[in-house]
């Protein structure tokens, strides 16, 4: 890491208290140095420097280190294994689930939960915690709207069943928004969501370097009552799940060890 950078990193983390040393270097230093550029700044701390009197720059940056692309149903083959076989094995025993949506980012993920485990359960027996580092993409979450594209992958009858088409846009009915709780929280840095039946963490982990998806994986168990599923991204398998007392229940879905 050149020394500009790595000054940079350890000022934005004592500013925002968000680490970018947690992050695949490479990727995420090309994301950010294309933007600085774009500013007309040649070093990374003469961009910094410019950030208290330019407070827009500061939150530019920080929406461009987050990766908010989401979809309902994304991979939907894995949504319909989650219906199939993962839900009637956690329902076996009850009746009420707590679920977290981890880097929820604009709410498809957690709202397409709710609507796959209401085949299961009433409304009010379903708790979605979802989460993430972006204040301004859980604002979205919160709102419910969305454009058609995001649908793609949505069944007609759950389009049918729990959005209401506006002009452009689709919403999300508010039955289904008032069983998901959105919240700011960072997964390297505040405490885990205690007594989960369920996480669903896709498509997040892929940004960070080994040591911090170590420091993940261990607390997303913790966080998981005994039996408790795991859910990952297409491309987030782990490698030894029994070094944080998972095992495979199926490819892309973890279950916590008793
Ligand atoms: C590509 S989106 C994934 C959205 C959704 N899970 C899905 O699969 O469609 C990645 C999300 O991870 C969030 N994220 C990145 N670092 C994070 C951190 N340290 N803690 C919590 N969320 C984080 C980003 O803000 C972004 O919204």
């Amino acid at each position: 890491m050149n020394e500009d950078y790595g000054e940079f990193i350890q000022l934005l983390h004592t500013e925002t208290g968000i680490d970018l040393s947690l992050y695949k270097e490479a990727q995420m230093k090309r994301r950010l140095t294309s933007l600085r550029d774009k500013r007309g700044y040649s070093t990374f701390l003469n961009y910094y420097s410019s950030f208290h009197s330019q407070p827009h720059l500061l939150e530019e940056l920080l929406d461009r280190m987050t990766i908010n692309v989401s979809q309902f149903y994304r991979n939907r083959k894995r949504f319909e294994i989650l219906e199939k076989k993962v839900l009637p094995y956690l329902l076996q025993n009850k009746n009420h689930l707590k679920v977290w949506s981890a880097g929820c980012s604009t709410g498809e993920e957690p709202y397409t939960l709710a609507m796959i485990i209401n085949h299961f359960l009433p409304l009010q027996n379903i708790e979605i915690i979802a989460t993430d580092l972006d204040g301004q993409a859980l604002e979205k979450a919160r709102q419910g709207v969305y454009p058609e594209r995001s649908l793609n992958e949505v069944p007609e009858e759950i389009k049918r069943k729990y959005f209401v088409k506006t002009g452009v846009s689709y919403k999300v009915k508010d039955d289904i928004r008032n069983c998901v709780t959105f919240k700011k929280h960072n997964l390297v840095a505040d405490p885990f969501i205690p007594s989960c039946d369920l996480i669903v963490c896709r498509n997040v982990l892929i940004y960070f370097i080994e040591a911090a998806k170590h420091y993940i994986y261990e607390n997303f168990s913790r966080s998981l009552e005994g039996g408790g599923i795991f859910f990952v991204g297409s491309t987030e398998q782990i490698f030894s799940p029994r070094r944080y007392q998972l095992e495979v229940f199926d490819p892309f879905f973890y279950k916590r060890i008793c």
